[in-house]
């Protein structure tokens, strides 16, 4: 039996991957929250792995609140950046494998075609350069590491923008969103099936992987589909970002190229509207 450490285990991604642990038997999954592992503590780090025995570490542990990281930069890249650090060290001297998640806002946005792992990151926002270090930082330390990039997540779990969506179509008869920022909707529960494949799958192909449901779309288009999925009347219009100011700049066109995973591990990538509807049908 192998044990995965899932770090952050009251978060959306770990709550999704706790959804479906059931179904690796082989594994048994242990879950810190952030009060129970505080991955920016160096010493908890220490202890947690020298008194346990892991085989993997899934850091579902991050700061993800994108404009709040820029009134507080230095915390946002204590957790995102020191704390993956810390990981990896730690992971590096007790031989476990490390999967981490980042995210699609490691790119300026600039392009028109979708990211590749190969394309170069140049983040616009202080959550995205925070990203990028603990990537930078889990390459460095630790030849045993899957890091996967993921985008615009959602799921029956935390908040997210779907959640979002719903509570503002019981509060209001009008909504604005924005029509200009462009990217790929994921069903957190299918990152969560991703990762646990890579881990069940167990091979040496270690290094960088894009991961999301498939087909680009605005935040307004994903809004009116998921109110037409849900059935729920309320008057959308789209409007520029210029009109929707935010304290963090996102990119305008952040879509992830999944070719490799997919070719990799035989993971199946899913339309973001077939995604859409399975979470209809879970709840
Ligand atoms: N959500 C998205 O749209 C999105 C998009 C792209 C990439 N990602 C990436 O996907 C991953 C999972 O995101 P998610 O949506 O599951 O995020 P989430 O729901 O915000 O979960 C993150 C968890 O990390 C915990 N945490 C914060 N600081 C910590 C610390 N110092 N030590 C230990 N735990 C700590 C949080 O606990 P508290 O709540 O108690 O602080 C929370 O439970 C993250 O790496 C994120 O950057 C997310």
């Amino acid at each position: 039996m192998k044990t995965v450490l899932v770090t952050g285990g009251d978060g959306q991604l770990a709550s999704c991957i706790k959804d479906i642990e059931s179904n690796y038997l082989d594994f048994k999954f242990i879950y810190k929250n952030a009060s129970e592992l505080d991955i920016t503590n160096q010493e908890q780090i220490r202890n947690l792995f020298e008194s346990n025995h892991f085989d993997w570490c899934i850091n579902c542990a991050a700061y993800t609140a994108v404009d709040k990281a820029e009134a507080e930069p230095e915390l946002a890249f204590k957790i995102n950046a020191e704390g993956a650090k810390f990981l990896a060290e730690a992971s590096r001297k007790h031989k476990v494998k490390l999967i981490h998640i980042s995210t699609d806002f490691v790119f300026d946005g600039n392009e028109t075609y979708p990211y590749s792992e190969q394309d170069r990151p140049n983040p616009i926002n202080v959550y995205g350069a925070s990203k990028l270090q603990g990537e930078k930082h889990i390459e460095s330390i630790l030849k045993e590491h899957f890091i996967i990039r993921t985008s615009w997540l959602y799921s029956k779990h935390g908040n997210n923008f779907v959640k979002t969506m719903l509570k503002l179509s019981q509060d209001r008869d009008k909504i604005n969103v924005v029509n200009d920022q462009i990217g790929s909707p994921t069903h957190a529960l299918d990152l969560a099936h991703a990762i646990l494949k890579i881990i069940n799958k167990n091979n040496n192909a270690f290094g960088l992987y894009h991961f999301s449901n498939q087909g680009e779309i605005s935040w307004y288009h994903f809004a009116t589909a998921i109110f037409s999925v849900f059935n729920r009347k309320i008057n959308v219009q789209p409007i520029p970002s210029s009109k929707y100011k935010t304290l963090a700049k996102r990119p305008r066109y952040s879509v992830l190229e999944t070719n490799k995973i997919a070719t990799e591990f035989q993971v199946e990538i899913k339309g973001w509207k077939t995604a859409l509807a399975e979470f209809v049908q879970l709840q």
